[in-house]
């Protein structure tokens, strides 16, 4: 799809991936984007396109009323995102609902409740699920994470067939580290977020149904088509 005069909304858009998609989509010419966030005053200001809108993506109430409000959506960026939940043998079931409740049930709530929207758009439509490199082969010190973002990419490829009919493409993001407050504890080396941004931007043009948005996704999905079980033990030793 085209990037130019399209109307997107991104979730998560205060900070970190989402904030750097706010300001790319801008540069790259949509003609609107509706920045989600749960608390709407945070989002980037200082550009007529740019719409607020306060979204929590576990409010089904806070869902429906951003349906109202973003009627002429043609471009669906879910980027919202959570990670509570670490290692699988220490995290509590509390912090794996959170992951999952965000990761997983918040994203397909969102997408159902814009079906209609998307439906409409002249000339088809896009969802962007932003998910992980982690959905293809478990992080072990982020193991529950890694689980919801799995699931999550399971969910992308069970609605893809449904969607193709109604003339929505939906892909999947499989981004490595990003520079942003989610890993800020962790040490490796890390992408900008303003770059994965652009990107994913440009994966979501070209339609790739699996985007691997900066130099070290592309590395990793090269060995993803190798050997799944060189990438999982290649996770396994970071
Ligand atoms: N950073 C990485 O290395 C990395 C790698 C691969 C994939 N990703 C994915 O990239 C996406 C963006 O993450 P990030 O790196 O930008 O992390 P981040 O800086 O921690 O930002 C996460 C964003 O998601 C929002 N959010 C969390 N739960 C939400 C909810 N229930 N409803 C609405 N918004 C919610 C946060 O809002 P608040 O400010 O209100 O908390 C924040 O805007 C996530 O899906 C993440 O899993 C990140």
């Amino acid at each position: 799809m085209k990037i130019e005069g399209s109307v997107a909304l991104v979730t998560g858009a205060n900070r970190g991936l989402g904030r750097a998609l706010v300001s790319a989509l801008v540069e790259a010419g949509a003609a609107k984007v509706y920045a989600a966030a749960r608390d709407e005053r945070q989002v980037l200001r200082g550009d007529s396109r740019i719409v607020p809108i306060t979204l929590d993506t576990t409010k089904p109430d806070q869902i429906a009323a951003a349906v109202k409000k973003a009627n002429d959506v043609t471009l669906l960026i879910n980027n919202a995102g959570a990670l509570n939940s670490h290692n699988v043998l220490t995290m509590s079931p509390a912090e794996l609902d959170a992951d999952f409740r965000t990761n997983v049930h918040g994203t397909l709530e969102v997408i159902k409740a814009f079906l209609p929207v998307l439906e409409r758009a002249p000339g088809g439509a896009t969802i962007a699920n932003v998910l992980s490199l982690a959905s293809l082969g478990s992080f072990p010190p982020l193991g529950g994470y890694s689980a919801s973002k799995a699931a999550a990419y399971s969910i992308t490829q069970s609605l893809r067939p449904e969607l193709k009919k109604k003339n929505i493409d939906i892909l999947a993001v499989l981004p490595g580290p990003i520079d942003t407050d989610m890993v800020r504890d962790l040490q490796m080396p890390k992408t900008s977020a303003a770059d994965t941004a652009r990107g994913l931007l440009a994966g979501i043009v070209q339609a790739e149904e699996d985007i691997f948005p900066d130099p070290m996704a592309q590395q990793m999905s090269a060995l993803w088509n190798k050997s799944h079980k060189e990438y999982e033990r290649a996770f396994a030793s970071f």
